[in-house]
């Protein structure tokens, strides 16, 4: 059993609670997560029918280790509360909270989840896609430290922040990048695992593998998803690389070595590795294990 820290989230698919083809695939997906989507997938008028299909979703739930997610409608909208009611019911790995502006949103998520008795397992996520959100994101991610909110993870929305500042969308995000590598930071600083935005293009993987292999760089976790056929290339690109886990392997041997084990920093293949090192590598170890499992 791999804990939470260590549990791959490298690829994690939206699938839209009205959908019944698409859910009706999810046991057949090798993705590592998916969100079953209240929000923006779902049109006002399907919004409380696909509510009402959260049970049976979660009823025919495979003892599998895909973790599953709920994301609920905005708490200030008309559904939200009874979204955030019915998700808790369903036991879920995590909700996910949209268009969160300040951690007060998770606060008030995090006492319904205690007030109505979710187990701690249910763990809230939020989607990192206002411009408060980026203003705040540093007290956001600060309540990672704190079990009790049950803040998890984040998740970048980055089709609300084009719409919401008005930056323009180009093929390689650089008017998003800032904003993106100020999440990973904060999401670092939190503790948290951090998931990079969908890429809409779902016709052009070879675009896709590249944004993919940029978000891995960038040092996301894993790469929200909106189409199966992209989460074969976020599960090769968010995985650690053969040669670095055979290197992590090397210099984790090289540290047991009874004539290393009090010092600080050694010489291995002509560099110079210090505990920080090791200590990278026995996360990026653990987390090859997990993928493995
Ligand atoms: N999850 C599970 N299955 C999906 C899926 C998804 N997100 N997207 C498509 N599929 C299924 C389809 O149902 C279809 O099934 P079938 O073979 O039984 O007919 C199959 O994969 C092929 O789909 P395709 O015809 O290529 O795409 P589409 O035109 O049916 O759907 C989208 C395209 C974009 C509408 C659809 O992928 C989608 O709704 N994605 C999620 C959108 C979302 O959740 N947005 C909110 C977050 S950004
Ligand atoms: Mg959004």
């Amino acid at each position: 059993m791999t804990n939470e820290l260590s549990r791959p989230r490298r690829s994690v698919l939206y699938v839209p609670a009205s959908n019944d083809k698409a859910l009706a695939k999810i046991a057949k997906l090798s993705c590592d997560a998916v969100i079953i989507d209240l929000e923006d997938a779902v049109a006002p008028a399907d919004k409380v029918a696909a509510r009402e299909k959260l049970a049976g979703i979660f009823a025919n739930r495979s003892g599998g280790r895909l973790e599953m997610i709920v994301r609920i409608n905005g708490l200030s909208s008309e559904w939200g509360n009874d979204d955030l009611l019915a998700a808790a019911r369903c036991e879920p790995d995590g909700i996910l909270l949209p268009k969160v502006d300040t951690p007060r949103d998770l606060l008030e998520a995090g006492d319904v989840l205690d007030d109505n008795f979710a187990p701690d397992s249910v763990r809230l996520w939020a989607m990192i896609e206002t411009p408060k959100a980026m203003l705040n994101i540093g007290a956001i991610a600060e309540l990672g430290r704190d079990p009790s909110s049950r803040l998890s993870c984040f998740v970048a929305g980055t089709n609300d922040l084009v719409k919401d500042t008005g930056v323009l969308a180009t093929p390689d995000r650089r008017y998003l990048m800032p904003w993106l590598m100020t999440m990973v930071l904060a999401a670092r600083a939190g503790g948290l695992d951090m998931l990079d935005g969908v890429s809409n293009d779902f016709r052009d993987l070879d675009a896709f593998a590249r944004e993919c292999a940029e978000g891995a760089a960038m040092g996301f976790d894993g790469k929200t998803l909106i189409h199966p056929a992209q989460v074969e290339a976020a599960n090769r690109a968010f995985a650690p690389a053969a040669q670095a886990v055979a290197e992590a392997r090397q210099m984790r041997d090289a540290f047991a070595l009874p004539e290393n084990s009090g010092k600080a920093v050694i010489s291995l293949n002509g560099r110079m590795v210090e505990r920080l090192h090791l200590a990278q590598a026995e996360k990026l170890l653990a987390k090859a294990a997990a993928i493995g499992a």
